[in-house]
C-alpha cells in the first residue's frame, strides 16, 4: 500500500495525517473542496515535510470528479475525512449534513469499487456510543443513538460500511472512533481553525488566551464527575494522525471490517483542561460556570487497548502538550489560517 487518497486532507485532522503519511513514505493524494479548509495548508504541509502532495479541489460527493482521480492514480487505500462536523449547525441544517456526509462516503465507495480499490479508513467518532452505559468505552459496546444529526451521520456511515463489507468480501474497512482531538502541529503552522465562535473547548480556550474572547463558559459543574465538570478523552491530533498510519499497516492483513477507538484511555475534566492550559502556557483563563449544554454526556473516555494490541499504536502526548501546541498555533495565527 503506497498511494493513499485522503478526502478532506486539508482539514484539521486530514492535514496532520497527510504529514504523517509523507513522513512514513506514503504518497498521499489530497481531495478537498475547501469548504472548511484553506489552500495555503498545502504550502504549510510542504514547509513541514519538504513535499507538496498531489491536490484536487473537488467535492467528495462528486463521483465524476473522483473518477478522474482514480483514473490518474492507482489508489491503494482511501482515508475518508471529508464531511461536515459542527454539532450545533447539524441540528439547524440536518438535510445538508445527511446529504453531504452520507453522499460523500457513498460516492467514494462506489468509485473505489469501479476501480478495484479495496481499503477504506473512516473518520468515525466516539459520539456513536451515545450515552455510555459504562466506562471506559470498548469497541464491542452497543452503538447508541446520537444526540444530533452530525453524530447520526457517523452511525449511519458505519452501518453502510458494515453492509458493504458483508456484501463484498474484498472490501477492507477500518472504523476509527476518535475521542476528542485537540492540539496542533508543534511548528504552529497547522491546527484547528473553526469558523466564527468556536463550539469546541480547546479552540475556545485558545481564543480566550489571546484575548479574542473574554472568558470561557464552563458548561455545567453539577455532573456526577470528580469536580462536577464534563470529562472527556482528549487526544493530541499528532497522536491521532499517527493512528491512521498504524491503521493503514493493519489494512494489509485485514479481512472485512474492524473497529478501533483512538483515545488516550484517560478522562480529563473541563477544569483540569483549564489548569493544564495555564500550566503549559502561563496564561490565565478566566471562566464562569454556565448551564449544561444540551446533548452533552457527563463523561466519556476510551478503552484504547485494542489499538495498542493490534495496531501497535498508543497516544504518547499529554493534554499539556496539546495545550502548548494549540496555544502556539493560535498565537501564530490569530485570525486562523489565511
Ligand atoms: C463534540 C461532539 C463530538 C465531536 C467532537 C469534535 C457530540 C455530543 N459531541 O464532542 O461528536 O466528535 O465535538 O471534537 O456530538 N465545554 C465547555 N465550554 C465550552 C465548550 C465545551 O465547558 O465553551 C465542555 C463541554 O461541555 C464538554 C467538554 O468541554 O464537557 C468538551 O466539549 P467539546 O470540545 O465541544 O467536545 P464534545 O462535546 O465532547
Amino acid at each position: 500500500m503506497k498511494t493513499i487518497l485522503v478526502t478532506g486532507g486539508l482539514g484539521f485532522i486530514g492535514s496532520e495525517t497527510t504529514i504523517e503519511l509523507i513522513k512514513n513514505g506514503y504518497d498521499p493524494i489530497v481531495v478537498d473542496n475547501l469548504y472548511n479548509a484553506k489552500r495555503s495548508v498545502l504550502d504549510r504541509i510542504e514547509e513541514i515535510t519538504g513535499k507538496k502532495p498531489a491536490f484536487y479541489e473537488i467535492d467528495a460527493c462528486d463521483e465524476e470528479a473522483l473518477e478522474k482521480v482514480f483514473e490518474e492514480h492507482r489508489i491503494d487505500a482511501t482515508i475518508h475525512f471529508a464531511g461536515y462536523k459542527a454539532v450545533a449547525e447539524s441540528t439547524r441544517k440536518p438535510l445538508e449534513y445527511y446529504q453531504n456526509n452520507l453522499g460523500s462516503a457513498l460516492a467514494v465507495l462506489k468509485v473505489m469499487k469501479r476501480h478495484d480499490s479495496h481499503g477504506f479508513i473512516f473518520s468515525s467518532s466516539a459520539t456513536v456510543y451515545g450515552v455510555p452505559e459504562h466506562l471506559p468505552l470498548v469497541e464491542t459496546d452497543p452503538v447508541g443513538s446520537a444526540t444530533n444529526p452530525y453524530g447520526e451521520t457517523k452511525i449511519m456511515i458505519e452501518r453502510i460500511l458494515e453492509d458493504a463489507a458483508k456484501a463484498d468480501s474484498s472490501l477492507q474497512v477500518i472504523l476509527l472512533r476518535y475521542f476528542n482531538p485537540i492540539g496542533a502541529h508543534p511548528s504552529g503552522l497547522l491546527g484547528e481553525d473553526p469558523n466564527g465562535i468556536p463550539n469546541n473547548l480547546m479552540p475556545y480556550v485558545t481564543q480566550v488566551a489571546i484575548g479574542k474572547l473574554d472568558h470561557l463558559n464552563v458548561n455545567g459543574d453539577d455532573y456526577p464527575t470528580p469536580d462536577g465538570t464534563g470529562v472527556r478523552d482528549y487526544i493530541h491530533v499528532v497522536d491521532l494522525a499517527k493512528g491512521h498510519v498504524a491503521a493503514l499497516k493493519r489494512l494489509e492483513t485485514l479481512k472485512g471490517l474492524d473497529i478501533y477507538n483512538l483515545g488516550t484511555g484517560k478522562g480529563t475534566s473541563v477544569l483540569e483542561v483549564v489548569h493544564a492550559f495555564e500550566k503549559a502556557t502561563g496564561v490565565k483563563i478566566p471562566y464562569v460556570i454556565a448551564p449544561r449544554r444540551p446533548g452533552d454526556v457527563a463523561a466519556n473516555y476510551a478503552d484504547a487497548s485494542k489499538a495498542e494490541r493490534e495496531l501497535h499504536w498508543k497516544a504518547t502526548l499529554t493534554v499539556e502538550d496539546a495545550c502548548r501546541d494549540a496555544y502556539n498555533f493560535q498565537k501564530k495565527n490569530p485570525n486562523g489560517i489565511i
